[in-house]
């Protein structure tokens, strides 16, 4: 979506501010012995009390308030009965819709103890996210972002996964542009659009590119489980640096 009004930018950062406000709600309670349904919990009256709308019911009738994703799991978990244990690593994916605009927003949480070898993994995950938010100026290559996030993984050993990619976010939670890719794709020659609100979101994986669904439906992971983590912001495109939408003001 472009944003094309100064009404249009105040719903983006409604409906932005919310979700970011709801990530760090839930965050903050991750604990050994709280389940995963316990979090989407706090996730539902928080947005309620915001008077947002969970996207990923409104938008798929998925099982869950946000998508949880504990270990082996890489995205689209469901909330339920798993406990969290010392030394999980937990994704939170949060998107909400507020009069008629989506907001979408990630992160990877570890659970003390926490591995040298996983803090290394979030701390590049969100690098990754930072240079390809950094890579996203108008007029310049959408393929900026995958090169970026590409680098940044590599230069640590590191890959990506190629299957799952930032969008276009607003009108709807899945917008125009789609396929915002997690690497470089040389053929991709679309520009970046003044105004244009993205949802940017790099998986940088241990060793494993691909993710498949599990016989549950939603919930995506890689073959022989990987470690994955991944962060994501939604921002706007300006000729500068991006505004990031989803930080909890
Ligand atoms: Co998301
Ligand atoms: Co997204």
């Amino acid at each position: 979506m472009i944003i094309n009004s100064a009404a249009e930018l105040a719903g983006m950062v409604e409906i932005c501010r919310i979700v970011a406000v709801v990530l760090r709600e839930m965050g903050k309670s991750i604990k050994p012995g709280v389940t995963t349904k316990e979090l989407d919990e706090i996730g539902r009256v928080t947005l309620m009390a915001y008077g947002a709308y969970s996207a990923p019911i409104s938008c798929y009738n998925f099982p869950g308030h946000t998508c949880i994703s504990v270990n082996e799991e890489v995205a689209h978990g469901i909330p339920g009965p798993r406990i969290i244990k010392p030394g999980d690593r937990v994704n939170i994916d949060v998107s909400a819709v507020k009069n008629g605009f989506y907001g979408d927003t990630a992160a990877t949480f570890a659970v003390p103890p926490v591995k040298n070898s996983t803090q290394k993994l979030l701390d590049c995950a969100y690098r990754a996210l930072m240079k390809a938010i950094d890579a996203a100026v108008a007029g310049r290559l959408i393929s900026g972002l995958g090169l970026a996030v590409e680098k940044e993984a590599h230069k640590h050993g590191y890959v990506t996964i190629r299957n799952l990619c930032g969008h276009g976010v607003g009108a709807t939670l899945h917008d125009d542009p789609d396929n915002i890719n997690n690497y470089y794709e040389k053929r991709d020659r679309r520009i970046l659009q003044k105004n244009a609100a993205l949802a940017i979101e790099p998986f940088i994986s241990v060793k494993e590119q691909y993710v498949e669904e599990m016989p549950d439906g939603w919930t995506l992971k890689t073959p022989h489980n990987s470690e994955v983590a991944q962060f994501e912001h939604t921002v706007m495109v300006t000729e500068g640096k991006p505004m990031i939408l989803t930080l909890p003001v």
